[in-house]
């Protein structure tokens, strides 16, 4: 029986990659100053370790966003809990996501920034499922692409559980995860 989960993206691979994107950022956003724009909470573990490998003055910024009813039936349905208190006009704004899945939430995000009229606007998410696209978002920068597969840790949560996870985990057997949600623990303690 193959086990309930299984490292898909170690931390060194992760550690190495995000070093990549964070030298292409700091090539592309030369001579200006970028706000990097996060969503609470997947995306923070990124975003610390990413502007830690962007050479450039930079600022950060939080919004924290609910959906309604469960992802897979949410059809991007997102609000805004917690806004961003920066004028984004004619700001160069970087959106650091944990994963895009369906592409909604990050569809309903662009829209709502594109309103505050930024010289610029673009993606950027560590992990890219793309296969389960619904919304036509083509993230500017993708650390791993990611199978059709739930996945844990880096800042992924499963109920909240295993964001302190530093490698990224896909679950085998998700009936197992639903059924015992601590089934992962032995994953922490290698931490
Ligand atoms: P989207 O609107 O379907 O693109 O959903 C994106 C959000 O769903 C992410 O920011 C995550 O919070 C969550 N999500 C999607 N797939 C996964 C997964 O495999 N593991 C954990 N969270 C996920
Ligand atoms: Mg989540």
């Amino acid at each position: 029986m193959p086990d309930v989960a299984s490292v898909l993206y170690g931390r060194d691979d992760v550690r190495s990659r995000v070093r990549e994107i964070g030298r292409a950022v700091t090539a592309d956003y030369a001579g200006r100053q970028p706000v990097l724009v996060s969503v609470l909470k997947g995306g923070i573990w990124f975003l610390a370790d990413l502007i830690r490998a962007i050479d450039l003055p930079l600022e950060v910024h939080f919004l924290a966003i609910s959906r309604y009813g469960d992802a897979e039936e949410s059809l991007g349905r997102v609000q805004i809990l917690l806004d961003l208190d920066v004028d984004l006009t004619g700001r160069d704004v970087l959106l650091v996501e944990d994963i895009v899945d369906t592409g909604l939430t990050c569809r309903y995000l662009s829209s709502v920034m594109a309103a505050r009229r930024p010289a610029s606007f673009e993606v950027c998410t560590l992990l890219d499922k793309s296969v389960r696209r619904i919304a036509p978002i083509t993230p500017r920068y993708v650390g791993f692409d990611c199978p059709d597969r739930f996945v844990v840790g880096y800042g992924l949560d499963f109920e909240e559980r295993y964001r302190n996870i530093p490698d990224i985990l896909q679950v085998n057997d998700i009936d197992a995860l639903k059924a015992d949600p601590d089934v992962l623990g032995a994953h922490l303690s290698e931490a």
